[in-house]
């Protein structure tokens, strides 16, 4: 104790613990100073990358601007959680529908099923795109949904993309159309001479009724068989004409359920001429379920048709080496509860195997200028792929065998 009887100490003491109090405070002033140094630079440090953070955040923003694409994030509950300016026009989104869900926005596009792909692309993280068109604006989009993956890799949401293709689509409905005035245009002459048929025999029919009324020796229990003859050859034109007619108009309508051998019976119809003058039978094989299929029956038909008259034109070349070959097409149909697999087989020169992968490009043909347009099988393939299909080149012994996997339509209970 400092009063306790060493007071000569104590003056010492006191010098000495004040100059340890200095120290002390001189050193806590120190640390002070050093940790207001590094709290200042952790600042410093923190705006910058703050500041960073708000740079990026508005490169993404403006980067989503620029890109002009709707965009839509949804949350893995499939509510909105964010959009691109160009998603809010086209959906008349504002701020405070965010949160609100998926299926309260979309109603104003067609054949679009949001909860039932957002779901899908949840369930299984694969990209899904369909064409979904817009309710009295005759707009199509491609849209495309992706599932949202964390940084941890988890999916935590979908993103769905629209873009327009109104336009390819228009270019490609065109492609269809002009290829199937190719394919009338060649069945111009077999269709005339299938016209020109029933009108001879309503010809001889009405002069023959009229040169014996003129004689006077036409009962009139003879002239009703006749008349109803001839009515049933006005008929017979009539079906020439307007399934031409089918055949040829645009397809504008949405794509329906329909049954595929409908569409080969129809094609074999219009290609019988063609096929008869060169001397080529064709059997039709269907076994099994048929279930409905989804697209247009007038493009289905179209397909045969260009496979048919590819088969003619495969055994008529056969037949330059090998004069007298009977030309045979045999076109089965096997249906499931999945789909229907159609084949079309003829014993024509076949495919040669370093051209199997190329017969389906737009413009290759072997044909020479001016008979072939290299166009049909691309089509073709078009057609079926937008049917959900698949048109293939199978592996056969002699002539081809061309193979069309469809799915069966999926008929509302
Ligand atoms: N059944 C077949 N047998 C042998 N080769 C075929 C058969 N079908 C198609 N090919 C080959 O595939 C090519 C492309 O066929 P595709 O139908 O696309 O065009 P194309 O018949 O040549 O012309 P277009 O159909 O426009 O008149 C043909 O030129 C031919 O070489
Ligand atoms: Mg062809």
């Amino acid at each position: 104790m400092s009063g306790s009887g060493k007071p000569e100490n104590s003056g010492q003491n006191l010098a000495v613990a004040g100059a340890a109090g200095l120290s002390l405070e001189h050193a806590l002033t120190e640390e002070l100073q050093a940790s207001t140094e590094e709290l200042q630079a952790a600042n410093d440090e923190l705006l910058r990358r703050n500041e960073a953070l708000v740079r990026l955040n508005s490169d993404i923003r403006n980067l989503l601007e620029s890109a002009a694409i709707p965009m839509l994030f949804l949350d893995s509950d499939l509510r909105i959680r964010n959009f691109t300016p160009d998603i809010a026009a086209l959906f008349n989104l504002i701020e405070a529908d965010k949160g609100r869900s998926i299926a309260d926005i979309t109603h104003r596009l067609l054949s679009f099923d949001p909860i039932g792909i957002a779901t899908a692309v949840m369930q299984t993280g694969e990209v899904m795109a369909h064409e979904v068109g817009m309710q009295g604006a005759g707009t199509v989009f491609l849209m495309r949904a992706r599932p949202y993956r964390t940084a941890e890799g988890a999916t935590d949401g979908v993103v769905l993309t629209f873009v327009d293709v109104s336009e390819a689509k228009l270019a490609r409905d065109q492609i269809n159309h002009a290829g199937k005035l190719i394919a009338l245009g060649e069945m111009a002459t077999g269709m005339a001479h299938e016209l020109n048929q029933p009108l001879n025999a309503i010809k001889l029919g009405i002069a023959n009724i009229t040169a014996r009324l003129r004689r006077g020796d036409m009962p009139a229990d003879d002239i009703l068989p006749r008349l109803v003859r001839i009515e049933h050859n006005v008929t017979r034109a009539n079906k020439v004409i307007s399934h031409m007619r089918d055949f040829g108009r645009r397809v504008e309508e949405a794509p329906a359920c329909f049954d595929a051998a409908e569409a080969v019976r129809d094609a074999c119809t219009l290609a019988q001429q063609e096929l008869t003058s060169a001397e080529v039978t064709v059997e039709i094989i269907e076994a099994g379920a048929r279930p409905p299929v989804r697209g247009h029956q007038s493009l289905l038909e179209q397909v045969m048709l260009n496979l048919l008259l590819n088969a003619r034109d495969a055994i008529l070349s056969r037949r330059e080496v090998e004069p007298g070959l009977p030309g045979r097409v045999q076109v089965t149909l096997e249906g499931s509860t999945a789909g229907l697999v159609l084949r079309l087989r003829d014993n024509g020169q076949g495919v040669p195997p370093e051209l199997a992968g190329r017969i389906f490009e737009a413009f290759f043909t072997t044909k020479e200028i001016g008979k072939g347009t290299g166009l049909g099988l691309s089509i073709s393939a078009r057609i079926i792929e937008e049917m959900g299909g698949r048109i293939s080149l199978e592996a056969v012994a002699e002539g081809s065998c061309f193979r069309i996997d469809l799915p069966a339509a999926e008929v509302p209970a």
